[in-house]
């Protein structure tokens, strides 16, 4: 016969189940809360930066300032404003994957001191070359609008001395050169000469005041040490593209050097 236990001991054993539940509960609660399941740290990599590896669907990324993700900084300026795959266009992204379109392109041009740049990027580079001379560093455009016909010998001499390979990572084919597109020009420094078109621009004076600058004029140092395996070039700390202020400000506040980055367009090598 079983021995009916007392109030007492029932209560008792009533109170140590319900005690029991609670404190599952709260290992349960505080499991869910260990810091490994909690939100990852901010990257450092601005949204668009973070999607660099990432293909562009089409001319304009249609990326917007108001969309990037919650851990993920938003990229300060509205990224579907300009084509990057019209040659007209300031945010033309030309790079090895991506030639100009028709390959013969030709801008309208405007000439700065003695030389054809495209007429959007004049007045930046006008204003640029000024404040370098009052910095006293008297910077030179040594190239600016090349057409296509001229990249056919400018490349071929350098594939004929240095073999492809080579020639492939210090200059465009034909068709694939922003020189095409009349944005992008080569500085020189009579201050340095030793280093025009050489790595060791980029700790010339001018160079350095390039690197620090550029960015306030519409310009960006395109080639640059660190994104090598991105542009598929070689530093080159003398080649400027222009862009424009809003986005040359955007990139600099955003710490993003290139256009692939910002775009989500692939850069590199050639296809094979
Ligand atoms: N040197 C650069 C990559 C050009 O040829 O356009
Ligand atoms: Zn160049």
């Amino acid at each position: 016969m079983r021995k009916r236990r007392s109030p007492l001991k029932r209560i008792a054993a009533v109170i140590f189940v319900l005690a029991s539940l609670v404190a599952l509960g709260f290992v349960a609660v505080s499991g869910l809360r260990h810091p490994s399941d909690q939100d990852p740290p901010v990257s450092g990599l601005s949204a668009a930066g973070s999607q660099a590896a990432g293909a562009a669907p089409n001319g304009t990324s249609g990326r917007t300032s108001g969309r990037a993700s919650r851990d993920q900084p938003t990229f300060p300026l509205d990224t579907s404003l300009h084509s990057t795959t019209d040659p007209h266009s300031i945010w033309v992204v030309v790079n090895k994957k991506h030639p100009l379109q028709p390959l013969d392109y030709r801008p309208a041009v405007s000439i700065v001191r003695g030389y054809q740049v495209a007429t959007a990027a004049a007045g930046g580079l006008s204003d640029l070359l000024d404040a370098g001379d009052q910095a006293g560093l008297g910077l030179k455009i040594e190239s600016a609008f090349r057409s296509y016909d001229y990249q056919v010998s400018v490349h071929g001499n350098l594939v004929a001395s240095e073999g492809q390979a080579a020639a492939d990572l210090a200059s465009a084919r034909p068709g694939y050169s922003e020189h095409q597109t009349g944005l992008a020009v080569d500085l020189i420094t009579p201050n340095s000469p030793g280093c025009d078109f050489k790595s060791c621009f980029g700790r010339t004076p001018a160079g350095r005041w390039l690197t620090v600058n550029a960015w306030r004029y519409g310009f960006l140092v395109r080639y640059t040490v660190a994104d090598q395996a991105i542009t598929g070039y070689q530093p080159e700390p003398w080649h400027l593209r222009y862009v424009g202020t809003a986005l040359s400000t955007a990139m600099h506040t955003a710490q993003i050097a290139t256009l692939e980055q910002v775009f989500g367009i692939p850069g590199g090598d050639y296809p094979r």
